[in-house]
């Protein structure tokens, strides 16, 4: 059997990256890591936020992974340098990915990103995004409540459509962007009500996609694309409730996942892996 593809984040955000890399990438195995326990990361210190990613890719590197996604925002712009610096793996994060595919989408070069704390004040967004063509103009807004509701399962409904109205509201004021990055792999969960909230003029992105076809090319490249006829069988791993997170795996997967346990990674040395 092939080496499996790692993917991590702090929750249940990164299965909306996880979704579209087994759609793209149906042959390859995947092991996802989510750190459900001690999410979110947004509002914690940088050096919090790298010791703990170190934590989950020291696990998912004694599976033998073969390439990892950190398909967390917060993550990326923390740790994504450090990891593909001292990785012997391709690794990829899910910023470059969102960035390259709003600029594909806007005409009008006004582009609006949220996401959490942590990623918000990084910056990485616009300064990625005007690197690659300087005529940009970003809105960007953190939007603190949106993870913990999703990691509670409340997607739908008035309540949730009340906090992402209240939210979004500084952004839906500075109204002439047309394409919204969503900056944070937990809000695709809840597409529908920012759509509904921005409206339908506003082109919503999410870098799943763009993330999963970096992925294909970079294993195409290395020559190390799977070819099994048998179809994988995916592990998924939660620091924290197992049955809140297989109810929201279930729901945003076609199929029920079959592998599921919960793990501790904070025993693990923080220091160099
Ligand atoms: N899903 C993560 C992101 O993309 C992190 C959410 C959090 O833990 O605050 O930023």
């Amino acid at each position: 059997m092939g080496q499996p593809i790692g993917v991590i984040d702090s929750g249940v955000g990164g299965l909306t990256v996880a979704r579209e890399l087994m759609r793209q990438l149906p042959k390859e195995r995947f092991i996802y890591l989510g750190d459900t326990k001690r999410c979110p990361y947004g509002p914690r210190p940088e050096q919090e936020v790298r010791a703990f990613t170190w934590q989950m890719v020291r696990f998912l590197l004694a599976k033998d992974i073969k390439m990892l996604v950190i398909a967390c925002n917060t993550a990326t712009a923390f740790t994504l340098r450090e990891l593909q610096r001292e990785l012997p793996i391709p690794v990829i994060g899910v910023i470059e990915p969102g960035a390259r595919a709003a600029i594909k989408a806007s005409k009008n070069k006004r582009i609006g990103v949220i996401g959490t704390e942590g990623t918000i004040e990084s910056k990485a967004y616009p300064n990625k995004l005007m690197s690659i063509d300087d005529e940009i103009r970003v809105n960007d807004l953190s939007c603190p409540p949106f993870v913990p509701m999703v990691e509670e399962g409340i997607l739908t409904g008035d309540q949730a459509l009340g906090i992402v109205e209240r939210t979004l509201q500084p952004l839906k004021d500075m109204n002439h962007i047309d394409t919204l990055i969503l900056g944070c792999t937990h809000y695709p969960l809840i597409t529908p009500l920012i759509q509904q909230v921005m409206g339908e003029s506003i082109q919503v992105i999410s870098s799943g996609e763009e993330t999963a076809r970096e992925a294909s090319l970079i294993l195409a490249y290395h020559d190390a694309l799977e070819n099994r006829k048998e179809k994988p069988v995916h592990e998924f791993y939660t620091t924290g409730d197992l049955e809140k997170f297989r109810q929201i795996a279930n729901n945003w997967f076609d199929e029920p996942v079959q592998v599921l346990e919960v793990v501790e990674i904070d025993g693990a040395k923080s220091s160099a892996y």
